[in-house]
Parts: structure tokens; C-alpha cells; sequence
């Protein structure tokens, strides 16, 4: 009964709607022909909608309800979503996938709702959907955008066969502190090449056509400060002043909105003392006036309703008003906007321009999306059947995780090893473990594809090989284990490669620590495998920086694996055996132990810097730790070795309009070919304002056969030199600049000029 007075009801509204004109077609009320359209064109297309959109519609737009085929964050259950849907009271939906189960959705909405505006699907398509890459962190450190490129492509082919129109990714946030466990989803701790990999992922996702099937809209986050949480706790407030807001933690987000970005998503910390949430100087001014953002801003999951927890807001309807005048334009399930917005309106606490900005905002997304021309262009389940786990996918994801290992140590070339070794021992809580290989923020990724340590090996290695596998100890068991096994099998072994590290989940969101070592009882493992004396390799699984200064100090080899993704086993194997020479290097600088963290390259020199390794008392130092990184921002070996030579400018001075070349000489100097991560580095000498003693201004990946020199070439322009001065305006004065170029952010050759005025 109810179902037939439903659709007597939607009859009646399309005949109404016909009656009046409208040019609505038929799949979808809302849609049009499939001719390409134009932006004026689409703005006509959408300003007529909205124009037929009741105040409770364009609500709804703005109205963003969770699904549950994930669940990342607190589940605010929604008595009336099917009702919803059927009014238009729902624009967006996130955690939801699967080709039919969301056409099903859509066809609600395009069929029942009055107007039949399409959803747009959210998921956290973090690093593959269910090809698994490797986390973000780690595919940064092969500094090759192309790969970095190529697997939010596969990501966003993958998801958008499912149901997914958008995915909240990437992560931009810049990360100095290895206890924040969000470090592993962005790109590490440097903005310039943190802005790179943004533009990279951007339109790896969104592709080159937003319309294509396999487009989807990427979400640069979290908007902005949040990688700067007091004490690397996950939620905490930010402190930032705007000069290193602007100069540090905004250019990814500038980068991610010059690339077109369709959307972007509030933080949800606190940032000098106004929640992201509604912090009009990030998201009115800067967003969307300076920048001239065209898309729309999501609010972080239940962000608007804990503006009640950050006592900003008495109540949600407080909460609501505050989100709305601030501009976020879609409210992401608190439910704030759903129940409190239309009372807002009428007691003119919230404009109907802010609305009709905000739907306008949505819409264009969606059309951009090509949604209204098909609705269910992601819903199609013949291409669901073949668009997962293809062969290619999975090829591209082994080769991006050879790509993101970094080599840190390795002492007499005990790596690589030969694959027809005897006897080898694997041992350690990692070594055979699928789940932990997904890292944080896995999709729908499924362990039971994944390829272990162990198995990677044994399919390396020759026939003659047998290779011997321990566990040894669980990841984080606190007891003293009887390591009997594994010492059983060390002592049978031509060598050992131990994998130990962190469980997956212990980075992501809601996960900071205090103590960044080995967990539980893996460094007692390790040192009592050491003892044997047998050759040994440690493989770090891990998403965040660790201590390991023990490990540096007494392990012939350190490889950092990180969480590699499906492929992690066959890309290590790849490394071990030498059939990759590894290539990474790190985005985050490693510290010697926890209580240097924040720890980055490019800090200021204080008054007092330190002068080479004397430990002199008035000079800034910590009395038990060394100041320096254990290993440094842009810091990775190869099995072959370089050397920097001849660097040259090609003047002494430039002016202010012109530019200047530098030019270095890069030799391989050992057996086998490898690659190289150039970087280039830049210092003011004199500034109005304190200056980073180094900031990465370029960076250039070579491959070099072995005795092969290449000359690599930088330009570096006027733009390069300019900072927020004094006065907080973006420009640079004369004097003298030091240069900087090596394999990373340490060890560098070095030269200055002088930027004249005329
Ligand atoms: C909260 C996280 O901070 C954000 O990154 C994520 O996209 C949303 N939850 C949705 O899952």
C-alpha cells in the first residue's frame, strides 16, 4: 500500500515537473544528454536545479550519512535514511561499496526523490582498493611521481568499478613526528616534495577527464595543521603560527588544489585555538578566496558535533551554524546540518547564499563526476567481475614496493644475497604474516592475497637452497619468550634476515605512541639471533619512523620494508637478491630516540647551533642524544655507490628577475647499475626572518650503469628564494644563498651565490 502511494507520488511529480517545463530527461530526472557540456552550459544546468530545490533539499545535499561496509569512526546510527533518501534529505554517503548495493542506493534517490540528484559515494581509498600498494608513506620514499601517479590510478579503477565515487585520499598533511600514527598516510615531513606527490596522487585519482568511468573525485586532507598535534597525539591541537602554517603545512594543500582536487576535507584539531572545522582563515580566506577553490569541503567524521568537545559550540544546532558560516559545505554524519540548518535559515543565523553556495559547490562535483549523465556509471558489476586484482595491477604494485624499500645499512655488502645460499634462516613475527604486509587503511584489501616475506623468498631463492622459518616471538608479546627455534635455525644457517616491526594498525587514525622501539620483545630476538654471529639482515616492517639505534649500531644490514602492501613479499625478494637495487630513500627523518621527535631536516639554526660533534654546553644540544637525525630526511643506499662531484653554477649572481643553472657531476662508482635520488637544497644566509638551515627546492631520480657520470642540471628561479618575510609577504631580498646537492639532506656538496636587485 505504502509502496504504491510512493510511486502514485513520484508519477505525480514528474508529470508536475513536466508540466512546468523542465528539461529533466529520463534516465534520471535530473540528467541530461550525453554531448559534452560546457561550464556555462553546467552552471545554467545547475542554477536552474537549485532553483527548483526546496531549503530541505539543498540541506540534504549538504548532508553526508555513513553506510556500513566500513566503519571508521563513531557510528551515529540514522533512524530515517531510507525515508531520506527518498526525499532528497541525502547527498552523500560514505563507507559504502559494492557495484550493486550502490546502485541500489541510487536508483532511490534518481528514481523516488522528487529531483533524482545523484549520490556521491565516499571511501577511504588510502592505497588501493583491493590491490594493496604500499602505504603512503613508503611509496614517497621511491621519489618517482609516476609510480606514485600510477597506483591511485589502479586505486581509482579498481574503486570505481565498486560503487566508489570518491575517495578521502590523499592524505597531505605534512609530519614531523614519528608518534603520530597518520604519519604513514602522507608523504612525509617536506613540503616541496610533500606539494609533488599531492599533484601526483591528485591526478592518479581524478585521472585526466573527471568524466571518465575510472575517475574519481580525490580529497585533499585533513585541512590543515593536523600532522602538527601537540606530542604526536592523534586529535590533539595544533599550534602553528601562520608563517609556518603557510610556508610548511599549506603548500601540498595549495599543490592538491592547483591540480583540481574536487574536493577537500576539514581537520579535526584545533588550530590556534579554532577547530579546523570552522576556522575561517584556512577555509574562507585562503581555501576559497586565495586559492580560488571551485570544489567543496567536507567536514571530518562527526567534526561538526565535537565542536561541542572543543567548547566552540553549546549544541549541535551552535555547532551547525558555526560549520555553515565557516563554509564547510558538506557535514560528514555528524547529522549537525540535517536537523539544525533549515531552523538556521529561517532565524537568519545562516544565509540562503551560504546554502546555495555550498549545493552549488556539491553539484558541480557531481556533475563534473558525469553523474548526472549516468548516475550509475560506478555501479556496473560486469566491470566490478574484472576490474579487481588484475595481473597488471598486481605487477604495478610489486614493482611501486621494490621502489619504496630504503636500504639504511649494509656493511660489507653482506646484502645482496645469493640465491644460491645453502641454508637461510627467516625469522621473526613478521616474517610470515599476510595481514600486518596491508599495513593501515587497507580498503577492501584482503590478506589471503597477499604475498609474505617467507613466500617471496622461497620463490627467489634456488633449488638448492632450504630455507629455515621461525617465528621466533609474537609482535608485541611483552614476556620472555623461549627464542630455542629460532636460535636452532640461526645456527644452522649461512645467514639470517630477520622481519620484525609494527602491527599494521598501529599507524593510521587513533594510533600515536610514546615509545617508537621494536614492540614487545622483538630487540631481545634480535640480539639473541646476533649472537650467533651469523650474517645477518633486519627487515623493518613498520609505518612510522623507529628507533633503532641498537640495530645501527650492531646489524651488518637494515632494510626498510614499511608496509608494502600485496605484492610485499616478491618486492623485498626482488631487493634481497639484488634483481632490484633499491632505490628509496627516506621522507622522514629517523631520530635516535623518541624524545627528539618532532624531528625534521629543515629547522631553524638558533643562536647557539651546534658546531660539528663537540658536545659544548652552551650550545643547543641534548645532554644524553645526539640533536641530529640517526638517519636523515632523503637518506637511502644502493648495493651501488656515488659519487657528487664538480658542482657549478653557471654565474655567481643572479637578479632578481632572472635565473641560475647549478650543475653536479654524478658518477657510479661501484659494480652494478643503480639509481639515484639527486636532491637540491637551498639556505638564506641573511633573511628578515630566522630561516631554515636547509629547504629541498629540487630533486631528480637518475639511473646510472656502473663507472657511468651524468651531469644533472637545476634552474632555480626568484621563486625559489621567496619566504613570508617580516611583514608576512611572499618575496625574498638580496644577498647571499647556499647551495646544497647531494644524495640526501647530510651528506652535500656545497656552494653560494648572491641574489642582486638589479
Ligand atoms: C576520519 C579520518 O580522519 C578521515 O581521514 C577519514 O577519511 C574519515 N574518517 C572517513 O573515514
Amino acid at each position: 500500500m505504502k509502496k504504491i502511494s510512493r510511486h502514485f507520488a513520484v508519477y505525480v511529480t514528474i508529470i508536475l515537473l513536466l508540466f512546468a517545463g523542465t528539461v529533466f530527461g529520463q534516465k534520471s530526472k535530473a540528467s541530461f544528454s550525453k554531448k559534452a557540456q560546457t561550464s556555462s552550459e553546467m552552471n545554467v544546468f545547475i542554477e536552474k536545479l537549485i532553483s527548483k530545490m526546496t531549503l530541505e533539499e539543498k540541506i540534504g545535499q549538504m548532508n553526508q550519512i555513513a553506510g556500513d561496509d566500513a566503519v571508521t569512526g563513531p557510528v551515529n546510527p540514522s533512524s530515517s535514511k531510507g525515508e531520506d533518501l527518498r526525499k532528497g534529505y541525502i547527498g552523500s554517503i560514505l563507507n559504502m561499496d559494492g557495484a550493486a548495493k550502490t546502485r541500489q542506493l541510487q536508483k532511490i534517490v534518481v528514481e523516488e526523490s522528487r529531483l533524482g540528484i545523484p549520490l556521491i559515494i565516499g571511501f577511504d581509498v588510502i592505497h588501493g582498493y583491493k590491490t594493496i600498494f604500499p602505504i603512503p608513506l613508503a611509496e614517497a620514499a621511491s621519489w618517482d611521481l609516476d609510480i606514485i601517479q600510477r597506483s591511485a590510478r589502479i586505486a581509482a579503477t579498481e574503486a570505481s568499478a565498486v560503487g566508489i565515487c570518491w575517495t578521502f585520499a590523499p592524505m597531505v598533511d605534512i609530519a614531523r613526528d614519528a608518534r603520530w600514527g597518520r604519519i604513514a598516510e602522507g608523504a612525509g615531513e617536506d613540503p616541496f616534495y610533500g606539494a609533488k606527490v599531492a599533484k601526483a596522487r591528485v591526478q592518479g585519482f581524478q585521472g585526466n577527464d573527471l568524466r571518465s568511468n575510472t575517475s574519481i573525485a580525490a580529497c585533499a586532507k585533513h585541512f590543515a595543521g593536523y600532522g602538527a598535534a601537540e606530542g604526536g597525539l592523534d586529535y590533539n591541537s595544533s599550534d602553528i603560527p601562520e608563517r609556518t602554517l603557510r610556508e610548511f603545512y599549506l603548500p601540498p594543500f595549495k599543490a592538491a588544489a592547483e591540480a583540481k582536487a574536487a574536493t577537500f576535507m576539514n581537520a579535526f584539531n584545533n588550530l590556534n585555538g579554532i577547530p579546523a572545522t570552522i576556522n575561517e582563515l584556512l577555509v574562507k580566506q585562503i581555501l576559497k578566496n586565495e586559492w580560488n577553490f571551485k570544489g567543496f569541503i567536507v567536514s571530518d567524521y562527526n567534526s561538526i558535533a565535537e565542536l561541542i568537545a572543543h567548547g566552540v559550540a553549546a549544541n549541535k544546532k551552535d555547532a551547525a551554524e558555526l560549520a555553515a558560516n565557516a563554509k564547510c559545505d558538506m557535514d560528514m554524519d555528524s547529522h549537525s546540518y540535517r536537523n539544525e540548518l533549515v531552523n538556521l535559515v529561517k532565524e537568519g543565523k545562516v544565509s540562503m547564499a551560504i546554502i546555495n553556495e555550498a549545493v552549488k559547490r556539491i553539484l558541480t562535483v557531481k556533475y563534473e563526476l558525469g553523474l548526472f549523465e549516468n548516475p550509475y556509471k560506478y555501479c556496473d558489476e560486469t566491470r566490478e567481475k574484472t576490474a579487481l586484482l588484475k595481473p597488471e595491477s598486481i605487477a604495478a604494485a610489486r614493482d611501486g614496493a621494490k621502489r619504496s624499500i630504503v636500504l639504511l645499512k649494509n656493511e660489507n655488502q653482506v646484502l645482496p644475497l645469493n640465491k644460491q645460499i645453502k641454508n637461510l634462516a627467516v625469522i621473526g613475527p613478521l616474517a610470515d604474516n599476510r595481514k600486518e604486509m596491508l599495513g593501515c587503511w587497507f580498503a577492501k584489501g584482503d590478506a589471503k592475497n597477499v604475498v609474505t616475506v617467507l613466500q617471496g623468498i622461497k620463490s627467489a631463492v634456488s633449488q638448492n637452497t632450504t630455507v629455515y622459518y621461525a617465528k621466533g616471538c609474537e609482535i608485541n608479546a611483552k614476556k620472555d619468550e623461549n627464542f630455542s627455534e629460532a636460535l636452532e635455525i640461526a645456527s644452522k644457517a649461512d645467514a639470517v634476515v630477520m622481519v620484525v616491526g609494527e602491527p599494521g594498525e598501529w599507524t593510521g587514525e587513533a594510533h600515536s605512541l610514546t615509545d617508537i622501539g621494536l614492540p614487545g620483545n622483538q630487540l631481545e630476538l634480535i640480539k639473541a639471533i646476533h649472537k650467533t654471529g651469523k650474517p645477518m639482515i633486519v627487515l623493518l616492517a613498520n609505518g612510522r619512523p623507529l628507533t633503532i639505534e641498537w640495530l645501527a649500531n650492531n646489524v651488518p644490514a637494515i632494510v626498510e620494508t614499511w608496509f608494502l602492501g600485496t605484492e610485499a613479499g616478491n618486492a623485498i625478494a626482488d631487493v634481497l637478491f639484488g634483481d632490484y637495487n633499491p632505490s628509496g630513500k627516506l621522507t622522514v627523518s629517523f631520530p635516535y630516540n623518541v624524545g627528539q621527535e618532532p624531528l625534521y631536516y629543515n629547522h631553524q639554526n638558533s643562536g647557539r647551533p651546534k658546531k660539528g660533534d663537540q658536545l659544548d654546553i652552551y650550545r643547543i644540544n641534548y645532554m644524553d642524544s645526539p640533536t641530529e637525525a640517526l638517519y636523515p630526511f632523503g637518506f637511502g643506499l644502493s648495493y651501488t655507490s656515488f659519487n657528487y662531484s664538480n658542482i657549478k653554477l653557471d654565474k655567481p649572481q643572479m637578479s632578481m628577475n632572472d635565473k641560475i643553472r647549478v650543475s653536479v657531476n654524478i658518477t657510479n662508482t661501484g659494480k652494478v647499475a643503480g639509481e639515484e635520488v639527486v636532491q637540491l637544497y637551498l639556505h638564506d644566509v641573511v633573511a628578515t626572518v630566522s630561516r631554515p638551515v636547509k629547504e629541498l627546492k629540487g630533486f631528480k631520480k637518475i639511473s646510472l650503469q656502473p663507472g657511468e657520470m651524468k651531469e644533472v642540471n637545476f634552474d632555480i628561479s626568484v621563486e625559489d628564494l621567496k619566504y613570508y618575510n617580516h611583514k608576512m609577504k611572499w618575496s625574498t631580498d638580496p644577498g647571499e644563498f647556499q647551495l646544497f646537492i647531494g644524495g640526501n639532506s647530510r651528506d652535500l656538496l656545497q656552494t653560494s651565490f648572491m641574489l642582486t636587485e638589479k
